[in-house]
Parts: structure tokens; C-alpha cells; sequence
């Protein structure tokens, strides 16, 4: 198998990027903000709750989280070649979490892909987005920043997680989308 994590802040171009690498690899690409959005539009418990934390920019608790990709993972393994997780894991507890379940399935992540973007890109690109996404989050300036800053202060040390067992890589998320595409392709086959 093939398990792919993308990596980044938000509106660095995961959910494009890994969308292009699940076709191309055959995988099956996960999305826990895809998700929750889900949830929400269904207005399911699991939605309403997740909603409250997700207009504001805030990580969902990590045991409704690792719950509902648990139940994803457990449900589709055997029936792919791997996965591509996008936004997960986004906290050392999701991390850790994610390494038990593949560990039990007889797997493991094969490489961490993160896309590096600098804010002031992020901002440009989430507004933008924001015409069309009809995505809550996306929609307010000050709810943006906020989601950079918890990726700062909560996310981006998941990195040192893969570091450890040199799994890390890093690449420039700035470019056209073809691009970087072609250079995570490169990545992953090496
Ligand atoms: P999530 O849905 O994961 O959102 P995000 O991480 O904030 O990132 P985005 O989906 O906004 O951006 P992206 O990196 O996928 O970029 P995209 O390809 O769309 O999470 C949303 C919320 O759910 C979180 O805030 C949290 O509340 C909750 N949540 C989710 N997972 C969680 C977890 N594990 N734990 C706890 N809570 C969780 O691209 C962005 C835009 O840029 C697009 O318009 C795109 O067309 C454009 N673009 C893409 N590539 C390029 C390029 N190269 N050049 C120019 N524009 C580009
Ligand atoms: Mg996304």
C-alpha cells in the first residue's frame, strides 16, 4: 500500500493536489474537512457539533475526529491500493492515533508531503475561493487568520512526528497547480 499524508495550512492546495494524486496513484483520498462539510449539509449530530467549531476556524475534538476517520479507514481498507489522507492528522494525539490504526491493519504512512504557502498567499487564495465555496470559514478575513494561526500553533508541530522517522518532506506550494503536482509525483516515486 501507498498512504500518503498532505500537509500544510489551510488553502495551501491539499484537497486540489490530493484529488490529482488519488486519480493517479489509485487511492482513496480522505478528507476530514470533506467530511465534516458533509455531516453539516446532512445535519447530522456529528455535524452540528463539528459546526460549532468549524465557523470559527477551530480544530474539531480529537476523539469526534479520530472517530469518524477510524470508521473511514475501516471501511475502505482492502478495497484500495492506500490512502491520501488531507487534514488529518492536525494534532500529535491524531498522529499518534492514525499510526495505531495502520499499525493494526498491517501498514504504515509511506511519506508526508507538506506544501509550503506563506499567509499573506493563504488570505489571497481562501477569499477567492470564498466567491464560490459558500464555506463559512472562508468568507471572513479575521476566521482565516485564525485557522493560519492554529495551524501554527497547533498543527505544524505534527511535522516533528514524521521528522523523527524521516518521513517528512517539504515542498514549494507556490506555483502553477500542474507544477507541484508533477513535483509531489516525483516525491512519491522515488
Ligand atoms: P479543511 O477542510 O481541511 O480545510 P483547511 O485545512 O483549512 O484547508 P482548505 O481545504 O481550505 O485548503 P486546502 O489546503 O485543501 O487547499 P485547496 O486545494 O482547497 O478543514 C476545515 C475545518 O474542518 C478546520 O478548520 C477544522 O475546523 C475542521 N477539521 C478538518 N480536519 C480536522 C482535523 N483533522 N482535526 C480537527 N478539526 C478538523 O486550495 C485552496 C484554494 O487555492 C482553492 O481555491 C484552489 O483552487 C486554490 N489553489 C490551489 N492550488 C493553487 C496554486 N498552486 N496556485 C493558486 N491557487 C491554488
Ligand atoms: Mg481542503
Amino acid at each position: 500500500m501507498i498512504n500518503l499524508i498532505l500537509f500544510g495550512p489551510p488553502g495551501s492546495g491539499k484537497g486540489t493536489q490530493a484529488v490529482k494524486l488519488a486519480e493517479h496513484f489509485n487511492l482513496l483520498h480522505i478528507s476530514t474537512g470533506d467530511l465534516f462539510r458533509n455531516e453539516m449539509k446532512n445535519e447530522t449530530p456529528l455535524g452540528l457539533e463539528a459546526k460549532s467549531y468549524i465557523s470559527k476556524g477551530e480544530l474539531v475534538p480529537d476523539e469526534v475526529t479520530i472517530g469518524m476517520l477510524s470508521n473511514k479507514v475501516d471501511e475502505n481498507i482492502g478495497k484500495v491500493d492506500g490512502f491520501i489522507f488531507d487534514g488529518f492528522p492536525r494534532t500529535e494525539p491524531q498522529a499518534e492515533a492514525l499510526d495505531k490504526l495502520l499499525t493494526l491493519k498491517n501498514t504504515e504512512i509511506t511519506k508526508v508531503l507538506a506544501l509550503d504557502v506563506p499567509e499573506e498567499e493563504i488570505v489571497g487564495r481562501i477569499l477567492e475561493r470564498a466567491k464560490t465555496s459558500g464555506r463559512a470559514d472562508d468568507a471572513d478575513e479575521t476566521i482565516i487568520r485564525n485557522r493560519f494561526n492554529i495551524y501554527l500553533n497547533e498543527t505544524a508541530q505534527v511535522a516533528d512526528h514524521y521528522k523523527k522517522v524521516d518521513k517528512f518532506v517539504a515542498l514549494d506550494g507556490v506555483g502553477t497547480i500542474e507544477s507541484i503536482f508533477e513535483a509531489l509525483k516525483a516525491e512519491i516515486e522515488k
